[in-house]
């Protein structure tokens, strides 16, 4: 039984190809920690990913302290309000608003600059992600959490959180046990794939 509403079928049956078409972003989450076991396992996944030239150019950092959790989406809360960018500054408003659903984990994985390094790290992040389903872990690739960073407290917050320095968050995901169904997106378009038979 998937943890996600709606289940995708591929024309041939394989664990593997059922957890990439069935995990879908997590936006309500369970209070209850997340074990070792789980989140080693997903972290371990996401460091298996494709990297160029196996430089693996990223810091992952695990947090699971629900209030630095808060006071990082009150961050990007308050990056968000100052972007200039009208829908995101919507978002921001709703007192609410927490951008990582209150999750009980937050892998954050920041980039050396180099050329490839944000693939890379979103690699990771979907590598995780997909881990994560096969587990029957909610999942939820997050990017907002940017504004945080990019904001004035961006200096600040990354020193407290020991992300060294030269190093970029790029992409998060939030991780908990599903609070219901896992409803995400599951329409994909198939004319946006072209084949030269
Ligand atoms: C780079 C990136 C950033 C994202 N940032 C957010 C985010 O900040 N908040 C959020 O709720 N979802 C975020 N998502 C999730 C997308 O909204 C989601 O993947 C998309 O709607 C497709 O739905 P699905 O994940 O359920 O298949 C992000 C996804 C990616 C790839």
């Amino acid at each position: 039984m998937s943890i996600s509403e709606t289940v995708v079928q591929a024309p041939i049956d394989n664990p593997v190809v059922d957890a990439l078409l069935n995990r879908r972003s997590c936006r309500s989450f369970q209070s209850r920690s997340l074990s070792r076991e789980e989140l080693q396992t997903i972290v371990l996944c996401g460091q298996h990913a494709a990297t160029a030239k196996a430089r693996e150019p990223w810091h992952i950092l695990v947090i699971q302290q629900a209030a630095l959790l808060d006071q990082i989406a009150e961050a990007t809360r308050l990056g968000m309000r100052e972007s200039g960018i009208e829908e995101v500054m919507k978002f921001a408003e709703n007192p609410d608003f927490h951008c990582f659903y209150h999750a009980p984990a937050l892998v954050i994985v920041s980039g050396d600059g180099s050329f490839y390094a944000e693939v890379d790290c979103a690699n990771v992040v979907q590598n995780m992600c997909v881990a994560a389903h096969a587990l029957d872990i909610g999942s939820c690739y997050n990017g907002f959490f940017n504004f945080a960073f990019r904001s004035s407290r961006g200096p600040e917050l990354q020193a407290r959180l020991g992300i060294p320095e030269g190093f970029q968050p790029v992409v998060s995901v939030a991780l908990g046990y599903p609070d219901g169904p896992v409803r995400g997106y599951a329409q994909r378009t198939p004319e946006k794939v072209a084949w030269l038979d």
